[in-house]
């Protein structure tokens, strides 16, 4: 069974802008340029047809255009036992309602949804180990100039496969976002 998720895929300038945030954190794998994303939904392993049925009504959302603006920097689950680094995305309620509608479809679909809130983030690293390494460098830093607004016409439906040397994303299916006349 395919693993899947619902991402936006972010421009090529994003993503060289977001590799230069890396900072010294022990333990840190850094997610490559080219794996960068927003994640709006987690699927995990979907059947065929569950698949096909999502595909099907991603295809009718009708959800506008919008911009994203980079925010603030964090770490999940918290900045003194970081597993996640990443960078926010500042939660502009066109991104904040595409989420919600995703996640009403995926659950349509009846593909489970973990029950916590959306928190639009980038995630820049996964840390190995929990324990002793803090990520208040990362944290502190600033982007260094005004976010620039990053244009999102379309979401995309990944597959996400597993190997030694890492996770390999390749885009299954786009969904266009509307675009006013
Ligand atoms: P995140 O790091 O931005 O939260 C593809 O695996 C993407 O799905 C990951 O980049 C991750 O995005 C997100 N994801 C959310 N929950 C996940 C889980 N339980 N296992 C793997 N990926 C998950």
């Amino acid at each position: 069974m395919p693993r899947l998720f619902l991402a936006v895929e972010l421009p090529d300038e994003t993503k060289e802008q977001l590799c230069k945030l890396r900072t010294d954190i022990p333990g840190a794998r850094w997610v490559p340029a080219n794996q960068l994303h927003l994640t709006l939904a987690f699927l995990g392993d979907v059947d065929v047809e569950s698949m096909k049925r999502l595909v099907e009504k991603l295809a009718d959302l009708r959800c506008p255009a919008f911009s994203l603006c980079l925010a603030e920097f964090g770490c999940f689950p918290n900045r003194k036992r970081p597993r996640v680094a990443w960078i926010g995305i500042r939660p502009e309620p066109l991104l904040m309602s595409l989420a919600d509608r995703v996640r009403e479809v995926v659950l349509s679909c009846e593909i489970p949804q973990e029950d916590r809130p959306f928190s639009p983030h980038i995630t820049l690293a996964r840390i190995k180990q929990a324990a002793g390494h803090d990520c208040d460098a990362f944290i502190a830093q600033t982007l260094g100039q005004e976010p620039a607004l990053i244009p999102v016409q379309e979401f995309i439906l990944f597959e996400s496969r597993l190997s030694s040397s890492g996770a390999l994303h390749i885009p299954l299916k786009s969904f266009k976002l509307a675009t006013p006349e």
